[in-house]
């Protein structure tokens, strides 16, 4: 039986994904055929623990593995994305204005995060990424950013260096670490005594209420609840004070954690929680509506093969490894999937082999369908190509079930 990594309590398996590469780990097309044992695998499965209730991947890949020096992952790919971060930055610098010379982290900034925005306003900050070359596109747009993993070690460094932070903030990092001990034994060293840590996640209400079981991959170790980081926090020497819904990648909850009795702690975390407790009964059901998911997603690709139509897929996002792995789609179903990030084109896909093109080739010409693996981006990919669908293209999706639109 698995034991949970922060409580050590049993682990209740409650959905099984099966053999998945690192969701991430795109490759030349060559190499997939000449070294087929060089590509890695591991069961991709997800309990939740019967103690503290913290829902995790029951087989973590080790984080080295995944956050390196190529780690090919660029946030500022997202036209809405970069907004968030902006607005963000521009919020979290109006709650630190007053205090003497601020100083905000960022964990896991990626290629700027808040960072450009708060290097424009003038507020003092520093990103800790272990991506080298991401961490150098944030320097690129006037960030500070020292390149290393966040924990301890660092976020000493971190303070030696430059006193205490008023504020760490970290969006799609917190759930990816699985020393979760360690991100909050750094918070604690760095943070001044008031200081707080806001971190945004994937939460596991939006993906049971979504079947969003494409957030579940190698990365997202955690899939959090209040319930569930309200305890890691109180075991960690904080106290969870707020919580905020964000309609972003499909459903994120973003935290705000701060030293016991500081702050008082909002409403919003008693009523989430509430209503939370209802929302987490849908894990029983979860596998088998994933199953259906599956079942309905390679039926219609089938079927539009037999009848000789185009399907091409639309983002090469980390999460359409688990469906295109889980659901065994490959070239033979999807012969590409255009996406716009220079360092996953010529490149195929991870398990599956797909070609990755860049997005000049989804209308060269059009195909009749697009499957759309970056359905959390699809506002602002529709109203990109909205010529596709003025062509007669249509849009297939497949959460929160399968549809075409
Ligand atoms: P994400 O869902 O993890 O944010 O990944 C989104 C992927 O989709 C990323 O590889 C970039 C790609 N993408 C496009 O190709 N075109 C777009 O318009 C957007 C927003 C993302
Ligand atoms: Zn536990």
């Amino acid at each position: 039986m698995t034991r949970c990594r922060i409580c050590l309590g049993p682990v209740r398996e409650f959905v099984d994904l099966g053999r998945q590469p690192r969701s991430d780990a795109f490759l030349p097309p060559g190499e997939a055929d000449a070294h087929p044992e060089a590509e890695f695998f591991f069961r991709l499965a997800a309990g939740a623990c019967a103690d503290c209730g913290m829902a995790q991947l029951t087989e973590p890949v080790p984080a080295e593995a995944m956050f390196h020096r190529d780690y090919p992952y660029r946030t500022s790919q997202s036209a809405r994305m970069s907004e968030h971060f902006a607005r963000t930055a521009r919020r979290l610098a109006a709650e630190v204005r007053d205090r003497p010379d601020p100083f905000v982290v960022e964990v896991g900034c990626n290629d700027g995060g808040i960072l450009p925005t708060l290097a424009r306003a003038g507020v003092r900050h520093l990103g800790v990424d272990p991506s080298g070359r991401a961490a150098a596109e944030a320097a690129g747009r006037g960030a500070r950013v020292l390149t290393a993993f966040f924990g301890p070690e660092s976020a000493a460094e971190v303070r030696a260096a430059e006193g205490p932070a008023d504020l760490v903030y970290s969006a799609n990092t917190v759930s990816h670490v699985p020393d979760l001990a360690s991100v909050f034994a750094g918070a604690d060293l760095l943070l001044a005594r008031d200081g707080r840590m806001v971190f945004e996640d994937p939460y596991l209400g939006d993906i049971l209420a979504r079947t969003a079981f494409d957030q579940i991959i190698d990365e997202h170790v955690y899939l959090f609840t209040v319930g569930a980081v309200r305890q890691a926090a109180r075991r960690y020497g904080f106290e969870l004070v707020d919580v905020e819904p964000l309609d972003v990648h499909g459903g994120q909850l973003r935290f705000t954690v701060a030293r016991p009795g500081r702050y008082r702690v909002s409403s919003a975390v008693k009523r989430t929680l509430r209503v939370e407790g209802l929302g987490l009964a849908a894990l029983d059901g979860f596998a088998a509506r994933v199953e259906h998911v599956r079942d309905e997603l390679v039926a219609l690709l089938r079927t539009l093969r037999e009848q000789g139509r185009r399907v091409v897929g639309y983002g090469a996002t980390a999460k359409s490894a688990t469906v295109t792995n889980y659901c065994g789609i490959g070239p033979d179903l999807l012969p590409f999937v255009c996406d716009s990030t220079p360092a996953k084109q010529g490149l195929v896909t991870p398990g599956t082999h797909i070609p990755v093109r860049p997005p000049a080739a989804f209308a060269d010409p059009y195909p009749d369908f697009a499957l759309l693996f970056a359905w959390n981006h699809a506002e602002e990919i529709m109203a990109k190509e909205r010529a596709f669908r003025a062509a007669g293209g249509r849009w297939i999706r497949y959460v929160p079930g399968v549809r075409v639109v």
